[in-house]
C-alpha cells in the first residue's frame, strides 16, 4: 500500500468517520436483533465525522481538542486498532502508538515480557528485540520493578515503560494519546529529547495533550478536533491561542478602551500606542475588566522603555479599569521567549499581601507594578499581561493579553541561553 503514497507522506486520513450505535434500553439491543434492520431501536452517535487529512514525512502533530470531541478515537483508527464506519486510514512506514492508559500491556506479565511481546507485535524480529532491550530498560529505568507483573505497576511506571518500547523500537510513526501527562517533567524532557530525534532521522510524531505549552514547543503543526470534526489545522501557536480561546467558550470580542483618565503612574495612553506592542496580540477573557495601558520602566528612570541590560532592575506596570465590581481580583504576568517558551510568570496572589488589593468597585481603576529582576540572556522577549477573578477558588480570567508587548535584552557577558546565572570562574594551575 505504501507504495501508492509518495515518500513523503506519512499518513492519509480519508473522510474516516466513527458512529457508535446508542441503546436507550438493554432490551433494544434484543429487539434490534430480532427486527434485523426493519426498524431502528438506537440512536447513531458521530464520535468522529469525516475527519479528512494528510501528515507528511517529519511532522510533528500536535492534536488539542477539550474532552470528548474525539481525538483518542480518531488516533485509534490511525494506530489500527479501530476500524472506521466509513474512509480510510493509510499509514506508510512501522507504526507504534502509546494509546490510552489501560492499553496494551497484559497485566500478569512482567514489564520485561510485555516489553517483548510488545516489541514483537511490533515487527521486531527475536535478535533486533535483544539489540534493543537495553535501550528500552535504559530508557523506561523502573529498576527491578520490570520483573514485576504490569499490574503492579503506578500510571507513571506503566507509561515509562510503553514509551519507552514505542519510541525505541525505531518506528516510522510515533502515535502517542495523553500519555506524556503523566510521567514527571524530568521524564516528559526525557521524551521530547527523543522525539527530536526521531524527527530528526525523518520519523512522524502525532500525538494528542492538553498541554498548549507543548503543543507550541514540539509540534510543526496542530490540529484542533472538536465535535468529531476537525475545525482547524495549521501554525501550532494559532490553534494554540484558537484552542484556549474555545476552552474558556466563546467569549465575547472586548472592545478596544479609549484612553482612560488619569490612571496613576505614567499610564496615560492606551498599550495599543506604545513602542514594543505587538498588534498580533491575543486577547481573551470573560470582560468585565479591561488592560488599558502597559509600561516598562527601567529602575531610577520614568519613561516606556524596550531595551534593557541583563540586570536591569525593571518596573511592568499595567492599569486595569473594572466594569463590574470584583472580590478577589488577581493580577498576572508572563514573559515568554517568541517561540512561547515561558521564561517566568507569576501573579498578585503570590506576590502581594493578602490585605492588598481586595476588592473593587465598578468604575475603579488599578495600577499593578511588578518589579523584577531582569537575569535574562540576551535576545527577545515578550509579555503577556492578565486580570483574572478568584471566584470561589475558580479563576476566571476578565482580561488576558497574551504577548501584547515586546522587548529586547543585551548581555555584554557573552553569555548564552536564556537565564544569565551570573557565573564567574577561576582558574588555577595545579
Ligand atoms: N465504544 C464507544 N461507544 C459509544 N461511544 C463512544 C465509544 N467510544 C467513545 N465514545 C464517545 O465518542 C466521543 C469521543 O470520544 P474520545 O475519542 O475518547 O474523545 P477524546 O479523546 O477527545 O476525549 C465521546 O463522546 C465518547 O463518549
Ligand atoms: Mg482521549
Amino acid at each position: 500500500m505504501s507504495s501508492e503514497l509518495g515518500a513523503a507522506v506519512a499518513v492519509v486520513v480519508s473522510h474516516v468517520v466513527k458512529s457508535y450505535r446508542i441503546y436507550q434500553r438493554p432490551q433494544d439491543r434484543l429487539l434490534q436483533a430480532l427486527f434485523r434492520g426493519k426498524k431502528r431501536f438506537f440512536e447513531e452517535f458521530y464520535a468522529v465525522k469525516n475527519i479528512d487529512f494528510q501528515i507528511r514525512r517529519g511532522e510533528v502533530v500536535g492534536i488539542l481538542g477539550r474532552n470528548g470531541s474525539g481525538k483518542s478515537t480518531l488516533l485509534q483508527m490511525i494506530a489500527g486498532t479501530l476500524e472506521p464506519t466509513s474512509g480510510s486510514v493509510v499509514a506508510n512506514g512501522r507504526l507504534a502508538a502509546l494509546l490510552e492508559l489501560g492499553a496494551g500491556f497484559s497485566p500478569d506479565f512482567s514489564g520485561m515480557d510485555n516489553a517483548r511481546l510488545s516489541a514483537s507485535i511490533l515487527g521486531l524480529s527475536e535478535p533486533e528485540i535483544e539489540q534493543k532491550l537495553p535501550e528500552i530498560l535504559a530508557f523506561a529505568d523502573i529498576g527491578d520493578h520490570i520483573f514485576q507483573p504490569v499490574k503492579t505497576y503506578s500510571s507513571g511506571m506503566y507509561v515509562r515503560l510503553a514509551f519507552a518500547v514505542a519510541a525505541c523500537v525505531d518506528p516510522d510513526i510515533l502515535i502517542i494519546d495523553e500519555a506524556l501527562a503523566v510521567g514527571d517533567v524530568k521524564f516528559q524532557t526525557k521524551c521530547f529529547r527523543r522525539f527530536e530525534e526521531l524527527v530528526a532521522s525523518g520519523k512522524t510524531i502525532i500525538f494528542v495533550t492538553h498541554s498548549v505549552e507543548q503543543v507550541v514547543r514540539h509540534c510543526t503543526r496542530a490540529l484542533l478536533i472538536d465535535g468529531g470534526c476537525l475545525i482547524d489545522d495549521g501554525v501550532p501557536r494559532e490553534i494554540a491561542n484558537r484552542y484556549l480561546d474555545m476552552m474558556v467558550g466563546a467569549a465575547p470580542p472586548i472592545k478596544h478602551a479609549s484612553s482612560p483618565q488619569q490612571s496613576g503612574g505614567s499610564l496615560l495612553s492606551a498599550i495599543e500606542t506604545r513602542a514594543g506592542y505587538c498588534s498580533g496580540e491575543y486577547r481573551w477573557g470573560e470582560g468585565r475588566a479591561r488592560i488599558l495601558d502597559a509600561t516598562l520602566i527601567r529602575e531610577g528612570e520614568d519613561s516606556h522603555c524596550i531595551q534593557f541590560d541583563t540586570r536591569d532592575r525593571v518596573q511592568i506596570q499595567f492599569a486595569v479599569e473594572f466594569d463590574a465590581p470584583s472580590e478577589r481580583p488577581i493580577f498576572g504576568v508572563f514573559v515568554k521567549t517568541p517561540d512561547g517558551v515561558t521564561v517566568y510568570g507569576n501573579s498578585s496572589r503570590n506576590l502581594c499581601p493578602p490585605s492588598e488589593g481586595r476588592r473593587v468597585a465598578a468604575g475603579d481603576v488599578v495600577s499593578v507594578t511588578f518589579s523584577c529582576l531582569l537575569n535574562l540572556g540576551c535576545g527577545s522577549y515578550v509579555l503577556s499581561l492578565g486580570v483574572s477573578e478568584d471566584s470561589f477558588g475558580e479563576i476566571v480570567p476578565l482580561d488576558r493579553r497574551y504577548d501584547v508587548m515586546q522587548f529586547e535584552v543585551v548581555n555584554f557577558s557573552g553569555a548564552v541561553g536564556l537565564s544569565d546565572l551570573d557565573a564567574s570562574c577561576r582558574v588555577v594551575l595545579m
